[in-house]
């Protein structure tokens, strides 16, 4: 008899359009292995599951509550296995902030940056603030967003055009802004899966570098940047998907610039449509999309 899984998708974040794309290709990939069903987790997700009794959760939701610790802790309560981390890994690295924070402790390198609660009150300290600390252009971000929603490059003319479109989010963070390659890592497990080098044609990787066809974000797979530093954007990355105590599979954001890795941030619950970065990372690996999927299924666990 076939396995149940069921996949959760959509949900209530602004990445919920993202998630409900990959749900339906989860679906579409693991259909001939398991009874998959897709739920998209409203108020009454708890009784749904009851009802089915699923074998495994997958989880394809990405942003808040899906990749924060809240559906995972409903999960674990309710002890059904899930893929991906865990209650408390996912919830610190969600928050940017608490992640560099821990990945600066640990001697991994972060772009500079400091959490503050935007009010139109104290716009002259802000700047002169950011004077002191920061070099423009400043990269301005809510602390537990995803596909760069909310993400601006500013400079000294626009930044408060930009903190204005944040008003809504309780903090944001201000963050020093690196040039140089966008290059991200995926992890399996324990495994180092490699790196992948995207070089958008906008402004920087954005929300339609990321999703949208004709913004024809290039990529290149393996990154092209020397053996040894490849090797060296793979231990970082695993070394801060160790740090958070991470399971599955889970993908780093670096900027590369002099020499040096700027880990931007881990994301835990990483796109997984046939067209996402990991399943294009593990391709290269000559890991299909439903032998990743496969994978991350088998992978499946509570209590972490
Ligand atoms: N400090 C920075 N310097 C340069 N580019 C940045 C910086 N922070 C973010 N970006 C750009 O914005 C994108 C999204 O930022 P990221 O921190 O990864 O947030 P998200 O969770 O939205 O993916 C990055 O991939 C990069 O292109
Ligand atoms: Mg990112």
């Amino acid at each position: 008899m076939k396995k149940k899984v069921v996949i959760l998708a959509g949900g209530y974040s602004k990445e919920r359009e993202i998630s409900l794309q990959t749900g339906k290709e989860v679906f579409k990939s693991i259909k001939k292995k398991y009874r998959a069903t897709i739920i998209d987790p409203k108020g009454d997700l708890v009784q749904k599951l009851k009802k089915i009794k699923p074998h495994v959760v997958f989880n394809a939701l990405h942003g808040r509550f899906g990749e924060d610790g809240y559906i995972q802790s409903i999960l674990e309560k309710e002890r059904i296995k899930y893929t991906h981390s865990g209650v408390r890994s996912s919830s610190i690295a969600i928050d940017k902030d608490l992640s560099k924070k821990i990945f600066n402790k640990h001697k991994i390198l972060t772009p500079y940056s400091i959490k503050m609660k935007y009010s139109k009150l104290n716009k002259k300290k802000i700047q002169t603030d950011i004077k002191k600390k920061f070099k423009y252009p400043v990269v301005v971000k809510p602390i537990n967003e995803g596909s760069s929603v909310g993400v601006y490059i500013c400079n000294k003319q626009n930044i408060f055009k930009s903190l204005d479109k944040l008003k809504n989010y309780n903090e944001v963070l201000i963050e020093q802004y690196i040039p140089g390659k966008e290059i991200q890592v995926a992890i399996m497990g324990k495994r180092k899966l490699g790196a992948i080098e995207l070089v958008p044609k906008r402004k920087f990787y954005d929300y339609k570098a990321k999703y949208n066809k004709n913004a024809n974000t290039k990529h290149i797979m393996p990154a092209n940047i020397s053996k040894d530093n490849y090797e060296k954007a793979m231990n970082i990355a695993l070394k801060a998907h160790k740090l958070l105590k991470c399971r599955g599979v889970t993908r780093s954001d670096f900027k590369f610039f002099n020499n040096k890795f700027y880990l931007l941030e881990l994301n835990t619950q990483p796109g997984m449509t046939a067209l996402s970065l990991v399943p294009e990372i593990a391709r290269y690996k000559n890991i299909s999309f439903f032998k990743l999927l496969l994978w991350i299924i088998n992978d499946a666990s509570i209590n972490k």
